[in-house]
């Protein structure tokens, strides 16, 4: 299977929305990645409900939400009638993960784990054959336009081999400083899908850049 690619609208243009989704319909994009932070689990707040609906209404590709936020469980259904196809919850966040996994599933959606960057992989152990996407942070999750931490890479092998060791058929995301520099080792390492805010936003040529991320081959 060819990698995919996640831009993250966090990055768009707020009083633009309807215009930059769809240049994402338009582009070579997999998905839409849609950011949710509250405040209390990250150091920022970004948008919720109403946002990702309106962004669903216009939305040609899946949405691939992303919940950085405490109590991700009492959203889920709350996310699922707001269009998204995936929801992924913060296993930091998450004592019942099992559960709010299953709750995620029952709905029809796919089920992902988002984890911190000093999150081991092994702690996915016992879930994973539970999971759809494990959504690995490659920056401390919070803010778009950070610096990509380099030791995801060895944690993207660790994971590719849980995987691997369980036959899984979990898809492996990186969230965080993505770029056309580390995509090609990302991808190397196991990666399966490709989040990137910034770098596509703030490109002169953001359907370009989606191509660029989607052409490159290892
Ligand atoms: C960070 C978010 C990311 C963010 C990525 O907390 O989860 O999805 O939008 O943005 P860039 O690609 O700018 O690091
Ligand atoms: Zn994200």
């Amino acid at each position: 299977m060819s990698h995919l690619i996640a831009p993250s609208v966090l990055a768009a243009d707020f009083a633009n929305l309807q215009r930059d989704v769809e240049m994402l319909n338009e582009s070579q994009a997999d998905y839409i990645h849609v950011d949710i932070m509250d405040g209390v689990f990250v150091p920022n707040i970004s948008f919720g409900l109403p946002v990702c609906e309106a962004i669903y209404k216009h939305a040609k590709k899946p949405l691939d939400v992303h919940l950085m936020i405490d109590k991700p469980e009492n959203y889920i259904q709350a996310f699922h009638d707001a269009g998204a196809a995936t929801i992924s919850v913060h296993y930091e966040a998450s004592p019942h993960l099992h559960r709010t996994l299953q709750a995620i599933r029952d709905l029809g959606l796919r089920a992902g784990v988002a984890i911190n960057p000093h999150t081991n992989v092994s702690l996915l152990e016992n879930v994973i054959q539970d999971t759809d996407l494990v959504c690995m942070m490659s920056v401390n999750p919070g803010f778009g336009g950070q610096k990509f931490i380099e030791q995801t890479y060895t944690k993207v092998r660790q994971l590719k081999e849980l995987i691997a060791d369980q036959n899984a058929s979990t898809l492996i995301e990186i969230d965080g400083g993505v770029n056309i520099d580390n995509a090609p080792k990302l991808l190397e390492a196991g990666a399966d899908v490709l989040v990137a805010g910034s770098f596509v936003f703030k490109s002169e040529n953001p359907i370009h850049t989606i191509q660029q991320l989607k052409d490159v081959s290892i």
